[in-house]
């Protein structure tokens, strides 16, 4: 299983990315979190109890070579869901460019820290041939911590998991985001659905009279202090939190 988080900027993505990895791993599950966030500098590290990883995009000597590769491979006509950068496993993704806690393993793709880089291209599509190329065993899950927006669908990232998971806050702004990920029926390619985060008994009803109907909400995170104040603090997060282990069971309904 590979699944994305996405959402909008601040909504929670990487607070429920790291729940629902420490949750897998603590039902024994070996995972990998992609931290797929281009343009933030600060990935899910703290949360997930890691050490910084060297970015990705290293491994491959860079944004040029990248872009240059990715473009050689293209003009080569290859079917669009070969991995063009190779393959990995669990246990082969490059010990220097991952950093590993309690079963969760970490990989950065990398950060745009040049504030004159116009174009992401090469750092998407490094993250989605990263994801295409990791060859899962039966016990190994993915999770990927997605760019904020929907861009990624447009890179084809989406395409790369087997199923979307978009965290909602109580805000207009990801209400819209909602509306228009699950507008775009023809662009995401995989099943997409909805958890509710930061949530009160006020904000809980109402929201969920307003996001688009047709797409599971298959959990809810209420607004939590405890997770707050993690955050804050750069603590990382428990594995067993019920709420994460509820979203991961249904998944696995769903998802067959
Ligand atoms: N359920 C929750 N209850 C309380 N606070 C939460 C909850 N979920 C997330 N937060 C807090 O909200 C803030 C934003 O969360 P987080 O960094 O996970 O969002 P993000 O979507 O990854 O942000 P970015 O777009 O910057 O990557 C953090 O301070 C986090 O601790
Ligand atoms: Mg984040």
């Amino acid at each position: 299983m590979k699944l994305m988080i996405c959402g909008k900027g601040g909504s929670g993505k990487s607070t429920v990315a790291a729940l629902l990895a420490k949750q897998y791993a603590h039902v024994g599950k070996r995972v990998v979190v992609v931290d797929a966030e281009v343009s933030t500098v600060l990935g899910p590290h703290r949360l997930l109890g890691t050490g910084v990883p060297q970015d990705l995009i290293g491994y491959f000597n860079g944004e040029k070579s990248v872009r240059e590769k990715m473009k050689a491979l293209r003009q080569a006509e290859i079917p669009p869901e070969t991995p063009l950068l190779g393959t990995w496993t669990y246990d082969t993704i490059p010990q220097d460019f991952s950093s590993e806690n309690d079963g969760v393993k970490l990989v950065t793709i990398g950060k745009i820290r040049d504030t004159t880089v116009a174009c992401k291209s090469p750092w998407m599509a490094l993250a989605r041939q990263f994801i295409l190329g990791l060859d899962l065993a039966e016990n190994d899950r993915v999770i990927v911590d997605a760019e904020a927006g929907i861009e990624h669908f447009g890179r084809g990232i989406d395409a790369a998991c087997d199923a979307v998971l978009m965290v909602i806050d109580p805000s207009h702004e990801s209400v819209r985001l909602a509306e228009r990920a699950s507008g775009m029926a023809d662009f995401v390619n995989v099943p997409l659905y909805f958890v509710l985060n930061k949530t009160d008994v006020n904000t809980s009803p109402f929201l969920r009279k307003v996001i688009p109907a047709g797409n599971p909400i298959i959990g809810e995170f209420p607004h939590d202090p405890e997770l707050l104040r993690a955050g804050i603090e750069g603590r990382a997060l428990p594995g067993g939190y019920p709420v994460a282990a509820a979203v991961l069971d249904n998944l696995a309904v769903l998802q067959g």
